[in-house]
């Protein structure tokens, strides 16, 4: 079967990945990070491409991407979800998360900690918490999002277009006072982004 977690290795270490950037993403990484996405998933290109110059074309998701050298090495999205106006139960409006992936091969080696903390450092510019949900299955991420200072809310919501294989989500909370964020992390500044999400709404 195709596996879309990574496995979980407690115990295991990378050596840290030097000179990455983390910046926010534009159209033109779609065709990368649509890549990524599709490695995982064990889908067409082609597909994921379109489904990230879409969301691209959407101001309430923004794309965060790290890349070393010319290579894309993970992305993750920063989205406003609104699942109270779409059938969603006990997940608030607000700020969520979503869609990490960094390269199999570049795993362990701080990516998709520098791309969380990234994300969280510019949503609490703009917000006082972050959401984001989990598979209970996925170890892995759990691990990363706790040592940032994730509290696990509930495992009893719905998240209108986000289905978990096993019927096993987990929705999470970082509020601004919890510490675990590296104070020093990249802040990317979406104040572009946010101006044009409030001219666009
Ligand atoms: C989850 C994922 C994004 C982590 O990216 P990464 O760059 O490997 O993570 P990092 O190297 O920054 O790891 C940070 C911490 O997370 C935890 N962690 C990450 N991968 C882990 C693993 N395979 N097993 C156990 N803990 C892990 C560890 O606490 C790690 O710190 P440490 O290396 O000092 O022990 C990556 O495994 C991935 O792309 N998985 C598939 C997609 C996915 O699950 N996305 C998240 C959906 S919510």
């Amino acid at each position: 079967m195709h596996n879309i977690f990574a496995s979980y290795e407690p115990d295991l270490h990378g050596v840290p990945l030097a000179d990455v950037a983390i910046r926010r993403g534009s159209g033109d990484d779609a065709e990368a990070t649509g890549r990524l996405a599709a490695e995982r998933e064990g889908d067409a290109p082609e597909r994921w491409t379109d489904i990230h110059a879409r969301k691209l074309s959407n101001p309430d998701h923004c794309l965060v991407v790290a890349q070393a050298g010319d290579t894309m090495v993970g992305f993750g999205w920063v989205s406003y979800l609104r699942p109270g106006a779409s059938a969603g139960r006990n997940a608030p409006d607000g700020w969520y998360l979503s869609g990490m992936v960094v390269a199999p091969d570049m795993r362990r080696r701080g990516v998709g900690r520098m791309l969380t903390e990234a994300r969280i450092a510019c949503i609490l510019e703009h917000s006082t918490e972050v959401f984001y949900v989990v598979s209970a299955t996925n170890r892995a991420s759990r691990d990363l999002h706790e040592s940032l200072g994730f509290t696990e809310v509930t495992s009893d919501f719905v998240l209108p277009g986000v289905v978990f294989g096993n019927n096993d989500g987990i929705l999470c909370r970082l509020g601004r006072d919890d510490a675990g964020a590296d104070p020093g992390a990249d802040v990317i500044d979406l104040a572009a982004w946010h101006a044009a999400r409030h001219s666009a709404s």
